[in-house]
């Protein structure tokens, strides 16, 4: 069958369609149906089927005789450590370390949250949850302690599992003390934490609250895998939203395994037995899906690679892993390969290594600039994929699906529709309009399996954010067009959502984050576009009158606010300090408009605005950062 025939079934035939795919998962109750959509549009997958992901993403390929192949490489170069972890050997280290979080109290449905860096222990963490069916909730190791303590009191977990610490390059990031503060900080208190000491730093432990991590293992019986059903959260993945609060995407179990297993051979090409690497971080959907989940169900070999790819040590530490440990798919975020490009533009560490191994490379997490995409095919000499997916979808939305048939590829596009996504790209009023004309891109409900079915707590934020602009329809937050073969443009976010080095950021955050300073009476954050990270937040300032401070001051000190509030991953840098800020006559202000400006873009003067010489004055105040250059 070619993929549209495919493509096609899946949306006409769901039920038809995924439960032939739910055949690749071991049930330990098949479901009956694979599309529950009694409550729409609120809609589950595979519901009433009994399953556990462990289970498919450990232990399965033990009994099926693969315990001697390697499940994790763990790969460092920051702290110069290699490791290799067989199936069999992952399954003990996971039974014993939910053995010990049984054994204090975690049972199905309790929530654990995990922050950790780059490390194997990650994952066995992640795992040992969902041996238990507790809900994890990973947090990045780049936020600071005050969007920990918003998880924890959105999670209200039971336990907290973390490292002593985070190697970043030049730095040690002191994971222990932010997690006290977030505590500290939290209204919901965790009943323990577990911390793994790691060799690089010994944290200092709370008697009577932290356990360390090898001596509550001590002992205890591993755990079985427990059953739980398909509609179970297996995670909940805080992403951000229009404002400070993040949403808590919610991971259904059964869709997830469904929906992941498919993945593998049918976009990224690998079998089980191939190595799959994954250059993301836990704390990210795509670590989440493709460091840990994905690759381990579908019985293939992860990498979790602690470092950069530059400077640890060098442009060619990609190639170097991808050679050593034989890679044959290798997914990254574009402005990875923009920094390797930056500092070896001739591909000059390419030619070192052997890359005989890699078939296809995947991109994904931004835009995809032709340049980059181009640079890396001449280089690399293999396709390179972009794919368009979200937080919220867990797996690709748009892809190119490798495996099953190898379509043309349109630069600028991540091709089709994966199966179930029923792509429309639809005007204000909530039509479709013609190909090659600018629009939202919404997906036509349902939702395939492993999609979101809600938000955690947020039944009410769900409707409204995704659900109600256009009923019947999943609205994405991107806008972009389709062409006449179906292929879809990603062109921009419509909402205050930005994206800086492949990370999803708030600037509606940013924002209540600037406004606590006392100096400032009103604020605006931007995402101007920058050569290497895509786009870089940019804060102006409106200062309250008599303020005590000097604006360089004030501009200081809401640097570090962010930076103290929200994580160094904020890479909030640039603000300025404004008399005013341009606004429409009811009062909104005109970010899109001061976007423009800073990208030096032609813009349509907003026919409701109050007073157009305040653009001229932004102009001014860009032109001192070094923007809005003609
Ligand atoms: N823990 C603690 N701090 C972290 C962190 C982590 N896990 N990850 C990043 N940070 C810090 C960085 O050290 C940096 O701090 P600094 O301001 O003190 O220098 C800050 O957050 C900003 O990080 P980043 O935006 O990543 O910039 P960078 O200059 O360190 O690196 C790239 C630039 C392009 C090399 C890097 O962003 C990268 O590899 N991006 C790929 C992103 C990716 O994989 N995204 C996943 C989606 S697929
Ligand atoms: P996240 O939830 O962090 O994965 O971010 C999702 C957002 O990143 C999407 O809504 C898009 O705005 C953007 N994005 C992800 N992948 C792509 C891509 N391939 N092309 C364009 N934008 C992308």
């Amino acid at each position: 069958m070619g993929y549209a025939d495919l493509h096609q079934r899946s949306v006409t035939d769901p039920n038809g369609f995924w439960m032939e795919q739910a055949q690749a998962i071991d049930w330990m109750r098949p479901p009956s149906k694979a599309l529950f959509d009694e409550a729409a549009p609120l809609y589950e997958w595979f519901s009433d089927g009994m399953v556990n992901t462990c289970w498919n993403a450990v232990d399965r390929h033990v009994e099926a005789g693969r315990g001697d192949q390697t499940a994790i490489i763990y790969d460092s170069p920051i702290t110069d450590t290699k490791r290799k972890i067989t199936y069999a050997e992952l399954q003990g280290r996971v039974a014993r370390l939910a053995g010990a979080l049984r054994a204090k109290g975690v049972k199905k449905g309790d929530r654990v949250i995990i922050y950790m860096p780059m490390i194997p222990e990650a994952l066995d963490a992640m795992l040992a949850c969902a041996r238990l069916g507790a809900v994890h909730s990973v947090v990045f190791g780049g936020f600071a302690a005050h969007e920990l303590a918003v998880r924890i009191d959105d999670a209200t977990p039971k336990a907290i599992i973390a490292a002593s610490c985070g190697m970043e390059p030049g730095r040690v990031v002191h994971y222990k003390p932010l997690l006290d503060n977030a505590i500290e900080q939290a209204q919901h208190k965790p009943e323990f934490c577990v911390i793994f000491q790691r060799e690089q730093e010994t944290a200092a432990l709370i008697p009577g609250r932290d356990l360390d991590w090898n001596i509550c293992q001590e002992g205890v019986e591993p755990a079985d895998c427990v059953p739980v059903e398909g509609n179970h959260p297996a995670y909940i993945l805080y992403t951000s939203g229009t404002t400070g609060q993040p949403k808590g995407v919610i991971r259904p179990t059964a869709g997830h395994l469904v929906a992941l297993q498919w993945t593998m051979k049918n976009i990224y090409d690998v079998d089980p037995g191939d190595v799959f690497w994954a250059a993301s971080d836990v704390g990210w959907v795509v670590g989440h899906s493709y460091i840990c989940y994905a690759p381990l169900i579908a019985g293939n070999t992860t990498i979790v690679f602690e470092g950069k790819p530059i400077g640890t040590p060098d442009a060619g530490t990609f190639w170097r892993v991808i050679s050593e440990h034989k890679v044959k798919s290798f997914f990254t975020a574009p402005t990875a390969f923009r920094a390797v490009k930056r500092e070896d533009p001739k591909g000059e560490f390419v030619t070192k290594y052997d890359l005989s191994c890699l078939k296809t490379v995947y991109l994904a997490g931004e835009r995809a600039d032709s340049d980059t995409i181009i640079w890396a095919q001449d280089q690399l000499k293999v396709p390179v994929i972009d794919h368009w997916w979200q937080t919220e979808t867990g797996w690709a939305i748009a892809a190119n699906p490798m495996g099953v048939e190898p379509l043309s590829v349109k630069l600028g596009s991540p091709a089709v529709g994966m199966p179930g996504y029923n792509i429309q790209v639809l005007d204000e009023g909530g039509h479709p309009v013609s190909p090659g004309t600018l629009g939202a891109i919404a997906l036509k409900l349902p939702l395939p399996p492993g999609t979101l079915p809600t938000l955690w707590n947020a039944e009410a934020r769900f409707r409204k954010s995704y659900l109600e602009q256009f009923p019947g329809y999943y609205a994405t937050g991107d806008a972009g067009y389709m062409d006449d073969d179906g292929y879809v443009y990603i062109m921009a976010r419509t909402d205050d959502v930005i994206n800086v080095a492949g990370h999803r950021l708030s600037t509606g955050a940013m924002e209540e984050v600037l406004a606590s300073h006392p100096d400032v009476a009103e604020c605006a954050v931007i995402g101007v576009a920058d050569d290497l990270k895509g786009q870089m937040p940019l804060g102006f300032l409106c200062l309250n009158k008599g303020a005590e401070r000097a604006p360089d001051d004030v501009v200081k000190e809401c640097v570090k606010l962010v930076r103290d509030q929200i994580g160094p991953v904020a890479a909030f840098k640039l603000a300025v300090v404004v008399e005013r800020l341009p606004k429409t006559r009811s009062g909104k202000i005109l970010r899109g408009t001061m976007v423009n400006i800073a990208d030096s873009q032609p813009f349509k003067m907003p026919a409701t605005i109050d007073d157009p010489a305040i653009l001229d004055e932004i102009r001014d105040a860009l032109r001192g950062l070094g923007f809005a250059r003609d």
